[in-house]
């Protein structure tokens, strides 16, 4: 399938089941590396994040600890707010923790810099940070995220999670937005 109706919008394939896979697999590996000897806390963010957080720790060698939370998002359009009001869901002790970020897509930066300083407080040891995407174009911060799947264009992208107004999670190829 290369093509892609969601709603509206049309979309083309963009990254492969297979490359994603790939690429995941790396990641993963990096981090048992970067953790060996380490039990770190995966914090992964909703919605966007779940299939690949999935898919990461399934390919890690290490048991890590899972959290899930979420923070104000995109809702129907294809630009972010830039306004994020609430942390969702963060019931764990962080105290001490070797944290581990886990972002789907990284574009503005302005979630994960919140995100970032929303946490800094929970006195963790270490915070890290792994996105499977990255729009190297659009990021207004000085410091990328740690560890990044793929830098990518500044197009709307769905699938593998992502999802235009609530479309497209389940696709297992990553799309972009046909021009
Ligand atoms: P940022 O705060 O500008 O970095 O935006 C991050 C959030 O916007 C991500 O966690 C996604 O929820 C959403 N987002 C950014 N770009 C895209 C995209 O191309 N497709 C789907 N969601 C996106
Ligand atoms: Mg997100």
């Amino acid at each position: 399938m290369e093509e892609v109706q969601i709603r509206d919008k049309v979309f083309v394939k963009y990254l492969s089941e297979e490359k994603i896979h790939k690429r995941i697999k790396e990641l993963a590996r990096e981090l048992d590396i970067l953790f060996r000897g380490k039990r770190p806390a995966l914090i992964v963010v909703l919605k966007g994040s779940f299939i690949f957080a999935a898919d990461l720790v399934k390919y890690m060698d290490l048991d890590v600890e899972l959290h899930f939370i979420r923070v104000s998002s995109y809702g129907e359009a294809m630009q972010s707010s830039g306004q994020i009001n609430e942390l969702i869901g963060l019931d764990a002790d962080l105290q001490g923790k070797e944290v581990i970020i886990v972002e789907d897509i990284v574009d503005s930066g302005t979630t994960l810099d919140w995100l970032i300083r929303t946490l800094e407080p929970k006195g963790m040891s270490s915070v890290r940070t792994v996105t499977l995407l990255f729009k190297e174009d659009a990021y207004k911060f000085a410091i990328p995220p740690d560890i990044i799947g793929f830098s990518i264009p500044n197009d709307f992208v769905v699938g593998y999670g992502l999802d235009y107004a609530e479309g497209g999670r389940g696709l297992r190829a990553i799309y972009k937005l046909k021009d």
